[in-house]
């Protein structure tokens, strides 16, 4: 019984996890706030604006009583599986690979490129400053901007952003597949009591060198008194790493903040590994890699309050409290594609007009399809009643005979095909 339970805790730990905990996101978006307030509060009321607007009623899985809590949307939404997936690979850049011994063959994912955090933050940022919808509360930005407030805090960690190829990782069909951001390495972690616990790398770093996994666990959403303890932990962090001593260049972009992390996970996390999977709570790595993490924590903070600022400044003056959700007019086809020219055009009753010339041509189009699918129809009676009488069985059967020979004939030649590569 004791076994089944270390055996299934253990297993619950190994899983994939590519999210980072609850606490260290919520602590990203409370620093962005704190500094929100102090430089802007006009920027800091638009985005508490978004993001109130869907914490009871949206696609949520653990309802949100605080703006700090929707940093961790991004990860409750995973409970949608499949219907999330296109966002799924948002949270890492999978590509900022090391293989120091050249292995081959990889096996990586063939979206990896495409589909990554800095592509998504790119496209988030498009549709956050898309100059059609400035001043318009829509929907879809109100989720981008809970997609952005996660990822920045992501992008943070060392094991976001690639992967590290040895012998070690490898798949059956002898693939050298990877540890998977850190998610495949393993590591013994003795917490303070002496407790050893199994775990990965990845999973060490997003947790905060375990700091907020057993000891300092939060349930969501946050009573009063999860409240009080977030709020402390928020200015002990604060205090203990201040703006200043942190030397934030503003200039930095996304992929560079990415190439920092995958930077400190190559030259102070790989090193350590590669001569030792064990921590002890309180030893030399433990100290300096939660110094380290705890530093990217509040990194980000002060990133994504830049951020913010930068993206909702046009939307002083136009977004207030009373500001509804608006729902995204799809843009109109006979309309000049040009963003400069449809900027006059962010107009409910230019919409709306263009919705009921939409409408005309739509109906037109209807008879024309319907004219088109009787005559079709007719056709085909037709010819059926043809094809019955003169087409003989004998003929019919011949003709199919064929078909699959012609096919396998192809198959065939795709297999050879395949081979010679
Ligand atoms: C921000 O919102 C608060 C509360 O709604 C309001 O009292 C304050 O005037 C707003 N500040 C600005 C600068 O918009
Ligand atoms: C908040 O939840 C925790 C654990 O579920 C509980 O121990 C605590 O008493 C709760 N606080 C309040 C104010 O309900
Ligand atoms: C591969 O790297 C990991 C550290 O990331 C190390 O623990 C392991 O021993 C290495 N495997 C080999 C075969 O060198
Ligand atoms: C790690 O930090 C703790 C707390 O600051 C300190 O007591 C301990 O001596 C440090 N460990 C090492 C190996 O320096
Ligand atoms: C589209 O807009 C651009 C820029 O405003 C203008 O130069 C161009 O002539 C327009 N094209 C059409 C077909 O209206
Ligand atoms: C939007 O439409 C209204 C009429 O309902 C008009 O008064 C206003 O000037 C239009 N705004 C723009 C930017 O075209």
């Amino acid at each position: 019984m004791k076994l089944g339970l270390v055996l299934i805790s253990v297993l619950a730990l190994s899983q994939v996890c590519l999210c980072f905990h609850e606490v260290p996101h919520m602590l990203v978006l409370a620093i962005a706030k704190k500094e929100l307030m102090k430089n802007d509060m006009e920027v800091y009321n638009i985005t508490a604006k978004y993001l109130d607007t869907y914490s009871t009623q949206g696609v949520d899985t653990v309802s949100t009583t605080t703006y700090e809590e929707n940093a961790v949307w991004a990860d409750d939404i995973k409970v949608y599986g499949d219907a999330q997936k296109a966002m799924e690979m948002w949270h890492y850049i999978g590509n900022k690979d090391s293989n120091p011994q050249n292995l081959t063959p990889l096996k990586k994912d063939p979206m990896a490129d495409s589909e990554n955090a800095l592509n998504a933050y790119n496209n988030i940022v498009k549709v956050l400053t898309n100059e059609k919808f400035v001043g318009q509360m829509t929907e879809f930005k109100v989720n981008m901007l809970k997609m952005l407030v996660h990822i920045v805090g992501d992008i943070h960690m060392p094991h976001h952003t690639g992967s590290f190829y040895n012998a070690t990782y490898k798949n059956d069909k002898g693939e050298f597949w990877g540890d998977l951001g850190g998610n495949r390495q393993m590591i013994n972690f003795y917490t303070s009591t002496g407790e050893m616990k199994k775990t990965n790398i990845h999973f060490y770093f997003d947790s905060s060198c375990f700091f907020y996994t057993w000891t300092n666990r939060l349930v969501r959403p946050l009573n009063e008194t999860f409240k009080i303890y977030f709020q402390r932990e928020l200015d002990r962090i604060v205090a203990q790493y201040p703006k200043e001593s942190l030397n934030i260049d503003n200039t930095k972009t996304f992929s560079d903040w990415a190439d920092e992390s995958w930077n400190l996970a190559l030259n102070n996390v790989y090193p350590f590994l590669l001569s030792k999977n064990e921590i002890h709570y309180g030893d030399d790595f433990y100290n300096s890699s939660f110094d380290m993490i705890q530093k990217r924590i509040v990194t980000a903070g002060y990133r994504l309050a830049y951020t913010l600022q930068k993206l909702f400044t046009p939307e002083k003056g136009l977004i207030k409290a009373n500001t509804p959700l608006s729902y995204q007019q799809p843009i109109a086809n006979n309309n000049n594609n040009s963003i400069n020219n449809q900027k006059d055009n962010t107009n409910q009753t230019l919409a709306s007009t263009y919705e009921s010339s939409d409408n005309q041509s739509n109906k037109a189009m209807a008879i024309v399809f319907g004219v088109l699918f009787g005559l079709t129809f007719v056709a085909f009676i037709f010819s059926i009643i043809y094809f019955k009488k003169t087409v003989s069985p004998s003929t019919y059967q011949r003709t199919s005979n064929d078909l699959i020979e012609a096919k396998n004939i192809n198959v065939q030649k795709l297999a050879s095909t395949e081979n010679n590569l």
